[in-house]
């Protein structure tokens, strides 16, 4: 199953992505978390990607791409995938459904996490983020067990550079602008379907499990 996730920063894509991946045996891959990795190790990419992401913008099409072409080729992807934060761009899209059109293949469902942006801003300042193994978690909302430390790895719990409420903002402006148009995109590709992601974790997840089933 090759499942893309949509939605504004902050609406519960990564949240929603992790259960998918537990329940259906396929990895979660999110461009961000990758991003994150990678400026941790100091890679050059890592770098460059942090220009970006600290002021709410996105990461060039092109590093972007390479990253994710070069991710689709391990072995775990053969049964499928869910992605979170990419595609983020039409462009992205498009080379997306080349890429898949290239070995015959195609995505099944493009789920949109839907919450309005007054929402978005009190979520991401309760947000806390293990920078070890991606976990995420809520102040009040998924509280780790111990405060500060991630359940499932021990590292400790932080609120990302760009979760400010000013960045937010801007990270808003920049989804309306360059990502929501996706969901036209893949309107028009006859997959696109939607989950109101106000609702509790566990009720947006019931939801998705029903669309999944059919
Ligand atoms: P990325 O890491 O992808 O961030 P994002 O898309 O902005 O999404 P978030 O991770 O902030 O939110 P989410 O929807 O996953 O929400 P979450 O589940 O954590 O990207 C970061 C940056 O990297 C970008 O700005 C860009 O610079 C760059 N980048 C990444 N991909 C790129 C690409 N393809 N092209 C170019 N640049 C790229 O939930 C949020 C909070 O709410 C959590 O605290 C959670 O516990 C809580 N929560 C979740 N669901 C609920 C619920 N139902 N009720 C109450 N609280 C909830």
């Amino acid at each position: 199953m090759k499942i893309v996730m949509l939605g504004a920063p902050g609406a519960g894509k990564g949240t929603q992505a992790k259960k998918i991946a537990a329940k259906y045996g396929i990895p979660h891959i999110s461009t961000g978390d990758i991003f994150r990795a990678n400026l941790k190790a100091g890679t050059e990419l890592g770098l460059k990607a942090k220009e970006y992401m600290d002021r709410g913008a996105l990461v060039p099409d092109s590093l972007t791409l390479e990253l994710i072409m070069d991710r689709f080729k391990e072995d775990d992807c053969k049964e499928g995938y869910v992605l979170d934060g990419f595609p983020r761009t039409i462009p992205q899209a498009e080379a997306l459904t080349e890429a898949l059109k290239k070995i015959n293949d195609k995505l099944d469902f493009a789920v949109n996490v839907e919450v309005p942006d007054e929402a978005i801003v009190n979520r991401m300042s309760g947000r806390r983020a293990c920078l070890q193994c991606g976990g995420t978690y809520h102040i009040l909302y998924n509280p780790p067990k111990v405060e500060g430390k991630c359940d499932a790895c021990g590292g400790d719990l932080i609120l990302r550079a760009d979760d400010s409420p000013e960045t937010v903002q801007h990270r808003l402006e920049v989804y309306h602008n360059q990502t929501q148009p996706l969901i036209d995109y893949y309107k028009e590709e006859g997959i696109f379907k939607e989950v109101d992601g106000t609702q509790d974790m566990e009720k947006v997840f019931e939801d998705i499990v029903k669309i999944l089933a059919d």
